[in-house]
């Protein structure tokens, strides 16, 4: 490939990402969370880390050196994705923790968060545990929770399949009459 070529597709890609960042307010992202089914116990945690660590802005992109990159609203680290194809502790592209999807995100988010805690992102331990919380209370959403049927994410296990097996049994057993 010539390097006038790498250099169009790297500007193709730059013009993407950017054209798909998003910021969002407190309100949003807590909408998105719930959404992406987070459970409420911990989201003004979640809310925090993320405002601490990429200011909800869904293309934030940290270069700490070339193999120690954090990718995302949540500022996920290298060593859980693989840039250009599918890899890493959560199995995902890096490149996909910075579109305007934030669902692979979420599911990768809450797998660091099994896996190490919130201690994982150091603006966590820094300036939110311990802190006051974002007060996200007072979002619409968070009174009226958008359409939500499965238990909250983090209980969940990270077989899909077993789980789309599961929640459709559990489905059927609760349209039965009792
Ligand atoms: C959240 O749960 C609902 C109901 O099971 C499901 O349809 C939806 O895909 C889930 N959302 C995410 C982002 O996993
Ligand atoms: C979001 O992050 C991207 C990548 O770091 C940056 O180019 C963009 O300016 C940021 N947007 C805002 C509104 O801060």
């Amino acid at each position: 490939m010539s390097s006038a070529r790498v250099i169009q597709i790297v500007l193709v890609l730059t013009l993407c990402l950017g054209l798909q960042a998003k910021v969002y307010t407190r309100c949003q992202l807590t909408r998105e969370l719930l959404k992406n089914n987070f459970s409420r116990t911990f989201l003004s945690n979640w809310v925090c880390l993320i405002e601490q660590e990429s200011d909800r802005n869904t293309s934030a992109m940290v270069v700490k050196s070339p193999r120690r990159k954090y990718y995302g609203l949540f500022q996920i680290g290298s060593e859980w994705c693989k840039e250009g194809k599918k890899g890493g502790k959560c199995d995902i592209t890096c490149e996909s923790l910075l579109d305007e999807d934030i669902k692979d995100d979420g599911v990768c988010a809450v797998k660091v968060f099994e896996a190490e805690g919130f201690k994982y992102w150091a603006k966590w331990e820094a300036r939110c545990k311990g802190h006051v919380l974002p007060d996200i209370e007072k979002c619409p959403d968070w009174v009226h929770p958008p359409s939500r049927v499965s238990p909250p994410r983090d209980k969940r296990t990270i077989r899909g399949k077993r789980n789309v097996r599961r929640f459709s049994r559990r489905a059927i057993f609760l349209s039965q009459p009792y």
